[in-house]
């Protein structure tokens, strides 16, 4: 709410710093639902060929990062697998393979694609030092929340953003450090820029180990793509799509879907073992999970990081089941609905309950129901009343200040023990998070899935500060060595491989008030963490966002400060009204019915769970909250569920089979 009162008064000063972003000033107003009726924008009849105008065919392409040339955007009712054609107007918005966004022009060393410099044009402090000095570890168990909500998190980050050229888990091909954490003297590669262990380490002196491998993500630089809205510094590329279209899922493009399609009734393609669906084995599961027998389970996903941590695959898994479980339903509902058809709607029904589980049980918890509703993030609906925000003007682009500072922070939440829970909930055992990076095997043996499912919604995550788990701080990775990499800062260093514009600026941009000098900054950040910032720190201005906003004090009612919370909206912001097929919406070629968007609006985390668990029976209905006594454990008979039989199509007799995707089915109300 102070947060609100104060973003208030500095529209006029935000507006004074000639903001860039469109959609920012929406920010500051609440308002009503907008008319059903609403258009935004003209409306398409005729299919264009949108990409033509800026494709230069003589350019020689030398990588296939560059996002594919979609064909001509027709209407369809469904999405397109690489977030072509979403937006109509600008096809490439939001597609797999292209730039994240810019609130603010970077702050590169080079001013076009060095690492960001101290003003005084020295290096800035050590990354690793910083997290050491400024950055604790202490475990604090999360007093409400569970680390449920932590996981969905990572869920939610993984289907907008994946930055090019890394790999987030397994070993990185290219070296700028030995085995053995040595820095490669000579020959090192141009995209490296590893983070350097200070001789004092804690945990690195121990086994001389003197350098983390850090490789730069690339950038529209080193993948020249043809069009012509190259600018005079680098824009990293993300290779995912950024809509919240559950891309993790179907993956990105036809060539990632294919392979873990089954083809067969909608279905997508499951091993199964002992009865319980998972996900395909990998095929090349040496060079992507962290095998200690050949034999091991590696799974193949629509996202590379699936096999990352258990409870990470774990969703993953859910959310896969959660398709196959709609597609049958919908097979038996609809006998006459071929395959692709059966594919299609249930894929469409998943990524709606997705994006309302996101918007109206989990992003509430992160971002405050207040703010969100101020900022026109949700809305109060009743029954299946539809919300008609689409706006084509805004860029659904992942902001580069989201994905590499802003919501990054939530890495705080991680808990480093993971314990298995049995059906009433007592503790059976509990595991070392950094024994199981890419290593999914852990979740398919005996009767795991389900205790560790009902452990990630009985154990508390960890509290929203300035701590975070020794297993990702001193063990990520760690690969069988007795230490790994440190998550924080690699944070760090990628905020300045990314050349992000300082909390400095962030602060002016929304509206927090630029700082003038150190003391400047106590007003979000305590005295004392304040004194450790200018002890490393040559200038208050180099201070970096990832820096300065982990360590604000909260807004009432969210999980992060003014600085971060400003991101964290305006990009939820983008993400909803910048997507064509955003679920509440009732445009008539893309919409659920009202009926059934209202059977839409009763998925919950506690319904995935329990529908897609291998046998939970129980489960509080708030699973993103610890058991408490307004949130209870109850059968999983008493949690509302999604009625599917508003899917069965009336439009045909049952024994017409003659659908193909684009005569999509006229799903009628009953
Ligand atoms: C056990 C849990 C998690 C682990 C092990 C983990 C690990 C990682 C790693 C290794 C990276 C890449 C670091 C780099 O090279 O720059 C990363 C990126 C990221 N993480 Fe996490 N993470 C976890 C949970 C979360 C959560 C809970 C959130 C947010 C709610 C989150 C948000 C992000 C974001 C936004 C990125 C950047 C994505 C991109 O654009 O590439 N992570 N994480």
């Amino acid at each position: 709410m102070r947060f609100l009162i104060l973003a208030a008064f500095l529209i006029s000063s935000t507006l004074a710093i000639k903001v860039p972003a469109t959609s920012y000033f929406t920010y500051h107003h609440g308002g009503s639902i907008p008319s059903q009726n609403a258009a935004i924008g003209p409306q398409f009849s005729q299919p264009v060929n949108y990409y033509g105008s800026f494709l230069d065919s003589s350019l020689k392409v030398p990588t296939q990062m560059c996002p594919p040339t979609p064909p001509p955007c027709t209407k369809s009712r469904y999405r397109s697998l690489d977030g072509s054609c979403n937006n109509l107007y600008n096809p490439s918005w939001g597609v797999a393979n292209s730039r994240y966004g810019r609130l603010l022009t970077p702050r590169y060393g080079d001013g076009v694609s060095s690492p960001t410099a101290s003003v005084t044009g020295h290096e800035l402090p050590n990354a690793r030092l910083i997290s050491l000095t400024v950055f604790g570890e202490s475990d604090v168990p999360d007093r409400g929340l569970t680390i449920a909500n932590m996981q969905w998190g990572q869920i939610v980050t993984h289907d907008m953003s994946l930055t090019a050229g890394g790999t987030q888990s397994r070993k990185h091909t290219t070296r700028c450090c030995t085995d053995d954490g040595k820095l490669i003297q000579s020959g090192l590669h141009s995209t490296c820029f590893p983070i350097i262990v200070p001789k004092n380490d804690p945990a690195h002196s121990q086994t001389g180990t003197e350098c983390m491998n850090f490789v730069r993500t690339l950038t529209d630089r080193d993948n020249f793509c043809p069009d012509k809205t190259q600018k005079s510094y680098a824009e990293q590329l993300s290779v995912v799509t950024a809509y919240m279209d559950l891309s993790h899922v179907y993956g990105n493009s036809e060539e990632q879907n294919r392979p873990i399609r089954s083809f067969v009734s909608g279905r997508l393609l499951v091993d199964n073992k002992q009865g319980f669906e998972y996900p395909p084995q990998h095929p090349n599961a040496s060079t992507t999970c962290d095998l200690q027998t050949p034999q091991e389970t590696c799974y193949l996903g629509g996202d590379m990081r699936i096999n990352q941590n258990p409870g990470l695959t774990i969703m993953q898994i859910i959310l896969l089941r959660e398709h196959n479980r709609i597609a049958d339903n919908l097979q038996a509902l609809n006998q006459h609905w071929d395959d692709e058809t059966i594919f299609q709607e249930a894929r469409r029904i998943n990524i709606a309950q997705f994006q309302h589980v996101n918007y109206y049980e989990w992003l509430p918890i992160m971002l405050g129901h207040e703010n969100m509703l101020k900022n026109e993030l949700i809305y109060q609906t009743s029954h299946g009343d539809y919300v008609n925000d689409y706006n084509p003007n805004i860029d659904p682009s992942v902001l580069n200040s989201h994905a590499t500072a802003a919501f990054r922070y939530f890495h705080t939440q991680i808990e480093g023990q993971l314990d298995f829970v049995a059906e009433e909930r007592t503790i059976s055992n509990t595991i070392r998070l950094s024994d199981w990076f890419n290593r999914p095997v852990v979740v398919e043996s005996g009767d795991n899935f389900d205790f560790l499912s009902r452990g990630m919604t009985t154990q508390p995550q960890e509290t929203t500060d300035i701590n975070n788990d020794v297993e990702v701080k001193h063990f990520l990775f760690r690969r069988g060595r007795p230490f790994g990499l440190d998550l924080k800062a690699f944070d760090i260093q990628r905020n300045r491989d990314h050349g992000l514009a300082s909390y400095n600026d962030f602060r002016e941009f929304c509206g927090v008030g630029r700082a003038h000098g150190w003391q400047d900054f106590i007003d979000f950040i305590s005295p004392a963490n304040v004194d450790k910032l200018k002890a490393l720190y040559e200038s208050h201005e180099d201070v970096e966002l990832t820096v300065g906003g982990a360590l604000e004090r909260h807004v009432d009612g969210a999980l992060a400060g003014p600085t971060f919370l400003c991101i964290l909206t305006e990009q939820f912001y983008r993400t909803r009204v910048a997507d064509r097929f955003f679920y509440e919406r009732g445009d008539s070629n893309t919409a659920f019915t009202s009926e059934q968007l209202n059977e839409i609006r009763k998925t919950s985390m506690a319904r995935l769970f329990c529908d897609n668990g291998n046998n939970i029976q129980q489960m509080q209905p708030a699973a993103f909250r610890r058991v408490s006594p307004n949130n209870q454990i109850t059968s999983c008979s008493n949690i509302p569920y999604v009625d599917l039989s508003l899917w069965r199509d009336h439009s045909v007799p049952a024994f017409k089979s003659d659908y193909t995707i684009y005569n999509a089915p006229l799903l009628v109300k009953n």
